[in-house]
């Protein structure tokens, strides 16, 4: 924390932390000022611009996201000046993509369309002239409509600097510029770790779940706050669930620790199995060569029985334990505690060992 500096923000006088910016300043004081490519956790860069305010005796009007606060500074955010820019950027961002909120998943929860009826805009004064690319559909996890992208560079910091995969980045300059991964390779053929991080990044719809396509609107799904049950961690997460289906996973920055809203590939696309057809829901018992659905009871009878069997016959150590590591640490306990009390053999490992 750095020295306290006193300043004015809209007729305001505030403090504020010496290495704060204005923004932060603005919010910790309740002053509203629209962003599109400030992302918590990742360097601030000024892209975008929506944050302009004016700051008096400066030559023009400033990025609040990248502009520290200093001593007598006097700010303003809602001058004309300041709206017109807003309003103009806002303007290109729209008029230079397609933004097509009837069919784009990010309908109600996208930060430009927010832009939009904040600054009461009903039509850019620009033509609109989408770039034209192909959305790309290979792979099941993530899309992504290029079409829609406004170059705020939330996923090239969120992959960069939160999941340090390092896999998107810039390429071409003006008009033709472009996020992607080197050579301009889909994810599927580059090396995405497909940790969906650009997916809770994007501000609007150009990096979506793919599995959620037309599956529910954003303001349809209930979220449910879990523990991912892949590992050991315990990284916490949202399902999303529209009419008692499991639409999609994202993460939750507001949970904090262990894992700060991230998560890896399995936990936040690997949910088919859970209303799989497949998935198995009785015990099976092969008898005769064929598996046949039994009873919880029949299924621990059979088992005692041979346990007991192999215990008399062999020995208790001709039986040894694999734990998973999707049990919780309760289950591991209770597991181990089986097999020395029960079995009566230390034989006991954990797969997340291997
Ligand atoms: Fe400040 Fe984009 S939010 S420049």
């Amino acid at each position: 924390m750095g020295n306290t500096v006193s300043l004015t923000m809209d007729g305001k006088a505030i403090e504020a932390s010496e290495d704060q910016t204005i923004l932060e300043a603005a919010r910790e004081n309740g002053i509203y000022i629209p962003t599109l490519c400030q992302y918590a956790g990742t360097t601030n860069v000024g892209a975008c611009r929506v944050c302009l305010v004016e700051v008096e005796k400066a030559r023009s009007l400033v990025a609040s996201c990248c502009m520290p606060v200093s001593s007598g500074m006097v700010i303003r955010t809602d001058t004309k000046a300041v709206r017109d820019a807003q309003r103009m950027i806002v303007e290109f961002l729209w008029a230079s993509g397609d933004h097509n909120c009837l069919a784009c998943e990010s309908n109600g929860a996208c930060e430009l369309q927010d832009l939009v009826y904040w600054l009461g805009i009903e039509k850019p004064r620009f033509p609109i002239e989408p770039p034209g690319y192909a959305v790309e559909k290979t792979n099941t996890m993530i899309s992504r409509d290029l079409n829609k992208c406004i170059l705020c560079g939330r996923c090239v910091r969120a992959c960069n600097e939160i999941q340090v995969n390092e896999v998107l980045d810039f390429a071409r300059r003006g008009y033709r510029a472009k996020v992607g991964p080197a050579f301009d390779a889909d994810y599927i053929n580059s090396e995405c770790y497909f940790c969906g991080e650009c997916v809770d990044a994007c501000p609007v719809g150009a990096i979506t779940f793919a599995q959620a396509r037309f599956s529910g609107r954003p303001w349809e799904l209930k979220k449910t706050r879990t523990t991912c049950t892949y590992c050991g961690v315990g990284c916490q997460m949202d399902i999303n669930t529209h009419n008692g289906k499991i639409v999609k996973v994202t993460g939750n920055r507001n949970y904090g620790l262990p894992n700060q809203g991230s998560l890896c590939v399995k936990g936040k696309f690997a949910i088919d199995f859970v209303q799989h057809p497949d998935r198995l829901k009785t015990p099976l018992i092969r008898k005769n060569g064929i598996l046949t659905e039994a009873t919880w009871d029949e299924a621990y009878d059979l088992i005692a029985r041979n346990f007991k069997t192999i215990k008399e016959t062999h020995g208790p150590d001709s039986i040894a334990g694999l734990a998973s590591a999707r049990c919780t640490n309760e289950e591991n306990y209770l597991f181990q505690k089986f097999m020395r009390a029960a079995i009566g053999t230390n034989n006991v490992d954990h797969c997340a060992r291997l």
